[in-house]
């Protein structure tokens, strides 16, 4: 890993053995993009990498000359109105109107390590050799603001980390209407764009359509990320699949609105944006005042779409999640939600935990309702102390109980939130995000405290630590159950309630930052609606999220197999629940919702006293099943084998680091009659390495198959074909819908 500057020839290059960042200053100071991708040699020049032809209707910028033009040059922070005409990474307002900004280099330093960006969750280094930094200095001749571009290379992986930082040092105050924190242009259009969208219970799907010329996006208006999109892009070569061939991935280390953009111009050329959405956003710089965008993350592989991921599950696990937890085996919990929902007494939980704990489960979580007025979702919501009707002896009296029973205990709540019906609303009704003499939407009968304002933060930070003080709640569940309208602070004057969204999404950051610092053995999970903000700007503060509220186990295959492209499975709350299921009413075995949860923060949320004995054996066997191979199915190495989008089966599996050992997960949505032979090939394995293969179909303990070398597997494939349909076989057990196995390789 290095980051060169040539002075002879303005260039810079940031490689590593995976990837080559080049960049260069062009003629007018501004920066310039040259390359990124596959390493490549270095060297002092790469100026031919910058083509500059003379074009029609092309504006220049330099008088007299007809070839240096914004418009057929690839930049590195693109601005519109001086001879670009492509959607800009950044607009400034002047006093006088105008729109153009020239940020211009001025100087740049070069650091080992990453500098952390104050009040932002981003990547971090533990070792100042596991990444190096180059800072560009430029700015703007007129406005005096100043832009220091960050870009910081790994040393593993094909990863480039960004960021921008505007500081006005000049006399007058700027509006920010737009600030990216990534811009990137490629040099071609020859990609597939594949978006990761859905709605509350169907989260993440992968969407793909080749990059047309044009623009195309995603993003969010809601306040938060957003079920409908996630802030990750990835754009595919057409032939590039799982194992091989280019692609990119672009994150975004952020929670609020965002934008997630590529325009391909007619002459082929793409750009990439990726950063807070410039709708509603308006920052005022006043002199001396700065903005730090939120980090993006660009990976680059020629190795596959599963590389790419991997790639980013590493960098995500181990650098960008952080804590006591971070490395930890995640407990197997059960959360009494869809057992009890709003109808619960101590009683009822206490004997939900009993049984529980005789299943050799480790976490109770009690959510919704425990609090104020709670007891269905049209009041309470902003007073954080416990129901003494429902809870004699307070949050301590039950989790005591608990504890006695050897289980941890967990607690739910919604910090951003206040129902009217609550002493907060009562006593703060202007805390709440509304506009004056405008009508106030709620969702869920509920909402939005104006987190932008400290004070607000300041009296919902008390009420948790005052529950969170005694030691006795070890797991923390965030939730949060609506999107933002009617954004507007009586806080801030009219010129700066365009920083309403983003203050609101600082002050939620707030609150996590120094809830994780006061208390930090206690295991937070984020939540919003499901998987809302499932996004990585909270797996700095929370290192696993509630997936989806869906816990159908067909429907998880499809929200877990679009998560996992850029999540680590240890990051994926997963719980069997209830058949019929709550959200779907499908009916699926059991081993199978187990069979799909286990490759995630794995738990139960469902009544299991309603459950037969032969059930309750089962979950005892899933249980012990996870204590013992929880290491390897939440922190090692991930591959999607086969789709659920594309097919009638689907199958993943997790690679020990050393490759002794390894997990398959295979997954039938439909039974079929009198079905052809089918193998499944694996990869990831030690070619030479024996393994054995054991095979744990419906609720049977491990049977097994056989011993194979690591290329069979991989090349001739696993054997999957079905032992049992059709015409039954002597002491074969029937085949049946929504049918799955794990294959255990050691
Ligand atoms: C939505 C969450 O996703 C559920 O798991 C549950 O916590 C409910 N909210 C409680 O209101």
């Amino acid at each position: 890993m290095n980051i060169v500057y040539h002075e002879a020839s303005r260039t810079f290059h940031l490689y590593n053995s995976c990837i080559s960042y080049i960049m260069t200053i062009l003629p007018n100071g501004q920066m310039g993009q040259l390359y990124f991708g596959k390493a490549v040699h270095p060297r002092e020049d790469y100026s031919w990498l910058l083509e500059m032809v003379p074009r029609s209707m092309t504006s220049y910028i330099f008088e007299g000359e007809r070839t240096f033009s914004l418009e057929h040059v690839r930049q590195e922070y693109g601005v519109y109105g001086s001879s670009d005409y492509r959607m800009p990474a950044v607009e400034i307002l002047q006093e006088n109107g105008s729109r153009i900004s020239d940020f211009r280099y001025v100087s740049h330093t070069i650091q080992p390590g990453k500098p952390r960006l104050a009040g932002l969750p981003a990547t971090y280094t533990e070792q100042d050799d596991e990444a190096m930094t180059l800072t560009l200095q430029l700015q703007d001749p007129v406005t005096g603001v100043s832009l220091s571009l960050l870009y910081t290379i790994f040393a593993q992986g094909g990863v480039l980390a960004r960021s921008a930082c505007f500081t006005n040092q000049g006399q007058e105050s700027v509006h920010l209407l737009k600030a990216m924190s990534l811009c990137l242009d490629l040099p071609d259009h020859d990609y597939e764009w594949i978006q990761f969208s859905g709605a509350w219970a169907r989260e993440r799907h992968p969407r793909a359509r080749a990059l047309e010329q044009g623009i195309q996006s995603v993003g969010s208006m809601r306040g938060h990320s957003s079920h409908e999109h996630n802030p990750f892009l990835i754009l595919k070569r057409p032939h590039a699949d799982e194992s091989q061939g280019e692609v990119l991935g672009f994150s975004l280390i952020y929670s609020g609105n965002f934008l997630a953009q590529a325009e391909v111009d007619t002459h082929d050329t793409t750009r990439v944006l990726l950063g807070i959405h410039p709708e509603w956003f308006d920052w005022k710089l006043e002199p001396g005042g700065s903005f730090q965008t939120p980090e993006a993350v660009m990976v680059y592989t020629d190795r596959g779409m599963n590389d790419l991921s991997q790639t980013f599950h590493r960098l995500y696990r181990t650098r960008l999640a952080r804590g006591f937890w971070r490395d930890r085996q995640r407990p197997i919990l059960i959360n009494n939600w869809e057992s009890t929902y709003f109808d619960f007494t101590e009683d009822k939980l206490l004997a939900l935990a009993k049984t529980a704990r005789d299943a050799g489960i480790e976490l109770f979580v009690l959510d919704d309702g425990w609090f104020g007025k709670r007891c269905s979702d049209h009041a309470g919501l902003g007073d954080w102390t416990p129901n003494p009707e429902r809870l004699p002896q307070g949050i301590s009296g039950l989790a005591r109980k608990i504890r006695d029973l050897g289980m941890d205990f967990g607690l739910w709540f919604e910090p951003e939130m206040v129902n009217k019906d609550s002493d907060l609303y009562r006593a703060h009704p202007d805390w709440i995000l509304a506009v004056p003499e405008r009508n106030q939407s709620h969702g869920r009968y509920q909402h939005v405290l104006d987190f932008s304002r400290k004070e607000v933060v300041d009296h919902i930070y008390a009420q948790m630590a005052e529950i969170l003080k005694d030691g006795s709640v070890s797991y923390v569940k965030w939730d949060m159950n609506r999107s933002i309208t009617e954004c507007w602070s009586p806080a801030l004057p009219a010129d700066r309630q365009g920083e309403v969204f983003h203050r609101y999404i600082l002050g939620v950051y707030d609150l996590y930052e120094r809830l994780t610092q006061a208390f930090p053995q206690v295991l937070f999970e984020s939540c919003a609606s499901g998987g809302a903000r499932f996004d990585p700007g909270l797996l700095y503060y929370a290192p696993q999220a509630w997936t989806s509220d869906d816990t159908d186990a067909v429907e998880r295959l499809k929200i877990q197999y679009g998560t996992s492209y850029c999540y680590p499975v240890s990051s994926m709350g997963a719980h069997v629940s209830a058949v019929p299921n709550h959200q779907l009413h499908r009916v699926t075995p059991l081993h199978t919702r187990a069979n799909v949860a286990f490759f995630g923060a794995f738990g139960y949320e469902l009544d299991l006293n309603r459950l037969s004995q032969e059930e309750l054996a089962q979950i005892r066997q899933q249980t012990a099943f996870m204590k013992q191979w929880r290491g390897l199915l939440q922190f090692g190495t991930f591959y999607r084998l086969e789709s659920p989008f594309e097919g009638n089966t689907a199958a993943w599996m997790t690679v020990r680091e050393d490759q002794a050992k390894a997990i398959v997960g295979w997954y039938r949505v439909l039974n079929t009659v009198t079905p052809p032979y089918t193998r499944l090939r694996l990869t990831g394995l030690d070619p030479d390495r024996l393994y054995t293969v054991t095979v744990r179909e419906k609720n049977r303990a491990g049977r097994v198959v056989g011993q194979f070398y690591g290329d069979e597997l991989m090349h001739a494939g696993l054997v999957t074909s079905d032992q049992s349909s059709g015409e039954s076989l002597e002491g074969g057990e029937a085949s049946c819908d929504f049918d799955s196995r794990l294959y255990i390789l050691e």
